[in-house]
């Protein structure tokens, strides 16, 4: 059963700051509903690239604009679609399996960190979206 666009989740961390600033703690079991394998950060990106573009077969993701702010379109295997901006650092975006997300409009000042609990492996990624289609329809017919 794949999950649909209301598997998405955007999370709400907590912010333990005092007069010296701000703190947020992502846990595995806790805050983040997966042991994470891989973590990495997207930087560097201004508002006329397009990153992501792809769905993962294995990976499951959360992502968090520790710095700047970014937008996240997401589409499922059923066709549904939502856009989420991710604009605080004690913000998360859970992203499930087989979810197609495009990062983008990202500010100059954008650090968008992902933890996933999967190992980087290349051959989990769709990253052509008429594939991605094509399990749309195939899912649509039943097959
Ligand atoms: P890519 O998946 O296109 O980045 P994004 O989805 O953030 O736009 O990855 C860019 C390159 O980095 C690509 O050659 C694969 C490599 N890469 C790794 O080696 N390990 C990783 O964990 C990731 C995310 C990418």
């Amino acid at each position: 059963m794949y999950k649909s666009v209301t598997a998405v989740k955007l999370m709400e961390f907590q912010q333990l700051g005092d007069e010296r600033g701000h703190l947020v703690v992502a846990e595995c079991g806790k805050e983040i509903p997966f042991n994470v394998q891989r973590v990495f950060y997207i930087y560097g990106s201004d508002s006329t690239v397009i990153r992501g573009r792809h769905a993962n077969k294995k990976s499951e993701f959360i992502l968090v604009n520790v710095a700047g702010t970014s937008k996240v379109d997401v589409e499922d295997i059923y066709g549904a679609k939502k856009t989420y901006v991710l604009d605080h650092p004690h913000m998360g975006l859970y992203l499930p399996t087989m979810i197609w997300k495009n990062m983008y409009d990202f500010s100059k000042d954008s650090v968008l960190l992902c933890m996933s609990n999967q190992l980087y492996d290349g051959n989990e990624y769709i990253r052509n979206h008429d594939d991605f289609r094509a399990l749309q329809r195939e899912v649509k017919n039943g097959l």
